[in-house]
């Protein structure tokens, strides 16, 4: 399969740079996007075809699109930062470009060649490089990759056509409140996924079984929900869109990946930053006992939720129809923040970057 061009298409009207700069002065999280979209278009028997860098706007839709009803979706979430001299680059593109194959063949959509991804976030990222906030701050540019099937049918079945488009948005703090610790809502009567389901996939459909649950987390006063293990209700999982860090002194450990979480990239990174920074960095099973126990005799010092949007976020109180616990006095522990400052650095272009995490734009 020949990887696509992408033909230019620029707007004639973008934003003016004064109304750019007022939404870059507080972004927030997904609320704005910028001048320009990449769309490339999937048919059974051709392929890839039709690359284009168009202005962003909406999307017509047939209302019998498979999409809208058989929920055909899948997504990434990735970001491209200010260097220091000025310069883009963007984090790990070819690992989300990996994981966005892998959520295509679980969902039975066509893999997009890793190459044809990058291309595509390199594109809408040089054109849009204005929208790239300025070095130094917290801030980047989040770039949203997504496939949807558009044969237009309401027969149940992989589709046989299909649109992948990139957006970007410019994006700030995920929690309102910074650094602050979250709060964690653990749900005990609600899964997220189940073994052999579609939890190691990053598709809407997760979202969407994670909003009840979030709402009620709302309802007990968190900021984010837990989940356990579909089958014994037992192992600590994922937040609702992230994935979660347990410190015990100098080591941390994140649930193993058992098919039913997510391979969060950030997750994935972590490990080797803490390994760089001489911790010790392992993947294991957490139970909610544990948590909770090791919580309460002081071996299990803090614990963290990462992901692209929020990045590192300490976690403070938990609390669960059982009781209710807090973490590290409700402050951001030392270890949670010295590792969200070392992958910040990388990201931000001032420290090191030993694993050649970073793909600079032309
Ligand atoms: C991300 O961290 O990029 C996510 O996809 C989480 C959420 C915003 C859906």
């Amino acid at each position: 399969m020949t990887t696509p061009t992408i033909e230019l298409k620029p707007s004639s009207h973008p934003l003016s740079a004064t109304e750019r700069e007022r939404i870059l002065a507080g972004p927030g999280f997904g609320r704005y996007f910028t001048d320009h979209m990449v769309t490339i278009k999937w048919t059974e028997g051709r392929g890839w075809h039709d690359g284009e860098l168009v202005p962003y706007g909406p999307l017509s839709l047939d209302p019998a699109t498979n999409v809208l009803h058989y929920a055909q979706e899948i997504f990434e979430g990735l970001k491209a930062y200010r260097q220091p001299d000025g310069s883009v680059a963007t984090f790990r593109p070819d690992a989300n470009a990996r994981r966005f194959q892998a959520s295509a063949r679980r969902l039975a959509m066509p893999e997009l060649p890793v190459e044809t991804f990058i291309e595509a976030c390199d594109v809408l990222v040089q054109q849009d490089k204005d929208w790239v906030p300025a070095h130094g701050g917290e801030e980047s540019l989040y770039l949203r990759p997504f496939m949807i099937a558009t044969e237009v049918g309401l027969g149940v079945k992989p589709a046989n056509e299909y649109l992948f488009v990139v957006i970007a948005s410019p994006a700030g703090a995920y929690f309102a409140g910074g650094v602050k610790p979250v709060s964690i809502w653990l749900s005990e009567n609600r899964v997220r996924a189940v073994p052999g389901g579609m939890g190691d996939a990053k598709t809407g459909g997760n979202y969407a079984a994670s909003l009840l649950a979030q709402a009620e987390a709302a309802v007990h006063g968190c900021d984010q929900v837990a989940y356990l293990d579909a089958v014994e209700h037992k192992w600590v999982e994922e937040l609702g869109g992230m994935n979660l860090y347990f410190v015990y002194g100098d080591k941390i450990v994140t649930p193993t990946l058992t098919g039913s979480l997510l391979a969060g990239v950030t997750r994935d990174s972590l490990l080797s930053v803490a390994r760089d920074l001489g911790h010790e960095a392992e993947e294991a099973r957490v139970s909610i006992d544990q948590w909770r126990t090791d919580t309460e005799n002081g071996t299990l010092t803090e614990v963290f939720a990462c992901g692209t949007a929020a990045v590192i976020t300490p976690v403070g109180t938990v609390k669960s129809a059982g009781g209710e616990w807090t973490q590290s006095n409700g402050e951001p522990g030392k270890v949670t923040l010295k590792l969200r400052e070392a992958l910040l650095d990388i990201q931000r272009g001032v420290a090191e970057d030993r694993h050649g995490w970073m793909h600079p734009l032309g």
